[in-house]
């Protein structure tokens, strides 16, 4: 399945050494502001080649809209968006084609289809997270007229855990640091993985402000299925968290629940989400990426022949994926908003009333 979402929905294309990766957006409301600048700049923050804590691969991902928009706004038609590949460096990946790197989709991607395009992943490679990206910029651009904001930044890296948050500070930062003061160690962490010919993983937050109580579809579309379901389906996520998360298990319903007055919730240990909708609160999500799985030491695998192999990785990587997959969980889960927005406008009398009432 290629396609996400259910009334903002997206289907993406491509690989990473293949021509060109994009994505078609379907079901964008008609008169919405579309400027190739503000997709562009979404896509320049997961830019590779841009910082020594990102792969050196250096592509422009350059984005063109094909479709779907006149006169800088969108039409109701499905919008397509192109970003070529420039710097395919297919050459890096001829001593492992026969063989299935570990931790990587290799060997799953063979056994399920028989077939698999070596070529920096082919499918499974996050380059195909460039046309989420794009998407998601679209999404972006629908929440910023109901004022809600999608905002993200690293958490923790190698265990180096922020102990504040600062979203103002992010975007500034070269790992998009959440807390200034924990960022030395945090970038020292990656940097020392890297040296050593290997890598790290990390943990992205990512804060939803001023969404609207009412959105997620209970009982099987819960707002926090469809954001873990999103999320969880980022290359190389591990875990979503949702407001207190994992810790939750390990409290009291006295020191979890979150209690209120005439004015609203007390605390938002919930992460703005009850029985699948949006409370009104933030949305506080944390994600968890695994260590990137490509590394420079030599390791041992399984070729296409069940033979054992010892091998050695060439070609250019994260050194800790969860610094660009930060950008990519942010368009997730607005993507999983936008969705919700729409998919709420109908679901009361009232609510439809409204929409109809000017006819
Ligand atoms: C933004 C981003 C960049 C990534 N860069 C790399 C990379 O340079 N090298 C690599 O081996 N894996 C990278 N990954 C992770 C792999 O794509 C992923 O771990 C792999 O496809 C296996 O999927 P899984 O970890 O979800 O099981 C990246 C992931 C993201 C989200």
């Amino acid at each position: 399945m290629n396609r996400f979402g259910t009334r903002f929905s997206v289907t993406t294309f491509g690989e990473s050494h293949g021509q060109a990766i994009g994505c078609v957006v379907d079901g964008v409301p008609a008169g919405l502001e579309i400027d190739e600048s503000y997709i562009q700049n979404e896509l320049d923050k997961r830019k590779p080649g841009t910082t020594k804590f990102a792969t050196q691969r250096k592509e422009s991902d350059k984005v063109q809209i094909l479709s779907g928009v006149f006169n800088g706004v969108s039409t109701g038609a499905p919008i397509a968006l192109a970003i070529f590949n420039e710097n395919q460096k297919s050459n890096d990946y001829e001593n492992i084609k026969s063989l299935f790197r570990p931790a990587h989709a290799d060997f799953t991607y063979f056994k399920k289809y028989g077939i698999r395009d070596y070529r920096g992943g082919g499918r499974s490679s996050a380059r195909e997270t460039a046309a989420r990206v794009a998407a998601g910029a679209i999404a972006k651009k629908l929440l910023e007229k109901f004022g809600i904001k999608v905002k993200s930044g690293i958490f923790a890296i190698g265990g180096v855990e922020a102990l504040d948050v600062d979203f103002e500070y992010a975007p500034i930062s070269e790992i998009f640091a959440l807390d200034k003061t924990k960022e030395e160690a945090q970038k020292e962490a990656v940097l020392r993985a890297k040296e050593a010919g290997d890598s790290v993983g990390g943990c992205v937050f990512v804060k939803i402000s001023n969404a609207p109580f009412g959105l997620g579809e209970p009982l099987y579309d819960k707002l926090d299925a469809a954001l873990g379901g999103a999320l969880m389906g980022i290359n190389g996520v591990k875990a979503v968290e949702i407001g207190e998360g994992v810790n939750a298990s390990k409290l009291r319903g006295s020191q979890n629940n979150d209690q209120m007055d005439e004015k609203g919730f007390l605390s938002n240990h919930a992460g703005g989400i009850l029985g699948g909708i949006s409370t009104g609160m933030d949305i506080d999500l944390k994600i968890h990426f695994k260590p990137t799985p490509s590394i420079f030491i030599e390791q041992q695998t399984q070729n296409e022949q069940n033979e054992s192999v010892k091998f050695s990785l060439k070609g250019r990587h994260d050194p800790c994926i969860a610094i660009r997959g930060s950008v990519v969980a942010n368009a997730m889960a607005s993507l999983v908003i936008a969705d919700m927005l729409l998919l709420n406008a109908a679901c009361t009398l009232e609510n439809l009333k409204k929409i109809y009432s000017k006819q």
